[in-house]
């Protein structure tokens, strides 16, 4: 069966990369980013990279690599030589695709900037940036160590090295009103050539905002002003021409992000280094995996078992197929009902998706697909809820 989907339904094959070290830990951030006083040890990491790229191509052989992902922590902190070497382990034990996209996530302070044409030579042709506003108070609120002007220059040399770039912003920050954001966002759109994700500011357990906003020291927008800043944000990028393609993600149509459509997609990826993930169709099937998050954890994990994964899991169908619904139902695209049946054996419940049509919250497209409309999307979570239940 598994075999089977990879085949009739094939969203691609990519590979993550994941990088755990940033300069400063940013107070509302929880991805597994880890802050040293040391240097840190780049060709101990290449090694392990390498051990660990060998390990899930002999899990996944003879794949066509279609995306490759550098994300963080902060990716661009990284040696140029360092990702030369990774992306040679990856070209090493598979077929790297002529047009595979390669991404590098990139925080926009002047010295990160400088190593864009390295980058460059190393392989990489899509840079996503990490601005996150266009408000130098805001910026130190957000933890963030560079300003207005450095972030503005950063994209400006990224936009003339790479092919293709993106950025992300954080919106629904405190205090923050929908005309502030409109404004904000029409002057970073002004800047954006094809592509920007857009994220409202979650408060995410164990973070510094976390606490701050258990004492009380911290107001996020309430729910209708939190409403108020989605439909701007739906409203001027659509006018921009980059209407949301995802949840988050919007873009001039065709310059989606390759690599992150395999995961809405429901495709197969291998995740390598400290926390990474990875979803790869084995002769078992299809399987769950990710790695030890502590970076020097990961490290001693991969010197002596040859890989650092702490989780492979054999997904059940209903598993897959409650993911395939997480993951699909963000796109704007929606999904194909009858892959969710080659994946389960089951149908997804008529009545209940003519019950979601009848509120509004999904509808059928043109070629029969079901999508979360735009009076849904809002509420996604609970949507995708009700479907799969
Ligand atoms: C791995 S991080 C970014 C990489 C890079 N280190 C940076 O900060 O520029 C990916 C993105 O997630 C977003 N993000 C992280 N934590 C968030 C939160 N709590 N709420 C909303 N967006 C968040 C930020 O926009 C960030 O750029
Ligand atoms: S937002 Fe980026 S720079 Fe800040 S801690 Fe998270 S990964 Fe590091």
């Amino acid at each position: 069966m598994a075999a089977t989907i990879r085949n009739a339904f094939d969203p691609g094959f990519g590979v993550y990369v994941h990088w755990p070290f940033c300069l400063s830990k940013c107070p509302y951030c929880d991805f597994n980013s880890h802050v040293r006083r040391g240097e840190i040890d780049e060709e101990r990491f290449v090694e392990a990279f390498r051990v660990e790229v060998a390990h899930r191509a002999s899990l996944a052989p003879k794949r066509e690599v279609r995306s490759i992902f550098f994300g963080g922590g902060t990716p661009s902190l990284m040696a140029p030589s360092t990702v030369e070497s990774i992306l040679k382990a990856i070209g090493d034990h598979w077929k790297i695709a002529k047009d595979a996209e390669i991404t590098l996530e990139a925080n926009p302070t002047s010295v990160e900037a400088s190593r864009f044409k390295s980058f460059k030579a190393a392989g990489v042709n899509r840079v996503s940036l990490g601005i996150q506003a266009l408000n130098d108070i805001e910026l130190r609120a957000l933890g963030r160590t560079h300003t207005v002007a450095e972030a503005l220059a950063a994209l400006e040399i990224a936009n003339a090295t790479f092919k293709h770039t993106s950025f992300d912003l954080i919106y629904a920050r405190p205090q923050q009103t929908p005309a502030a954001w409109r404004k904000e966002l029409e002057l970073a759109l002004a800047r954006a050539p094809e592509h920007v994700s857009l994220y409202q500011l979650t408060i995410e357990p164990d973070t510094m905002f976390e606490r701050m906003f258990n004492a009380g020291k911290l107001e996020t927008p309430d729910p209708d002003t939190q409403r108020a800043l989605w439909d701007v944000t739906q409203e001027v990028t659509a006018r921009a021409g980059l209407p949301a393609y995802e949840v988050s993600n919007h873009a001039r149509p065709g310059a989606e992000c390759r690599h992150n459509l395999v995961y809405w997609r429901y495709g197969e990826y291998a995740g390598v280094g400290p926390g990474a993930h990875g979803r790869l169709i084995t002769q078992r099937g299809r399987r769950a995996q990710s790695t030890e998050r502590h970076p020097e954890m990961w490290l001693t994990c991969v010197e002596t078992e040859g890989h650092g994964l702490i989780e492979d899991e054999a997904l059940s169908t209903e598993q897959e197929g409650d993911e395939f619904l997480l993951m699909g139902l963000r796109l704007r695209e929606g999904i194909d009902p009858n892959r969710f049946f080659a994946i389960t054996g089951k149908k997804l419940s008529p009545s209940r998706i003519s019950e979601l049509v009848g509120d509004g919250l999904v509808e059928y497209t043109r070629e029969n697909r079901i999508r979360v409309s735009s009076e849904g999307f809002p509420v996604l979570d609970a949507v995708v809820a009700d479907l799969a239940a």
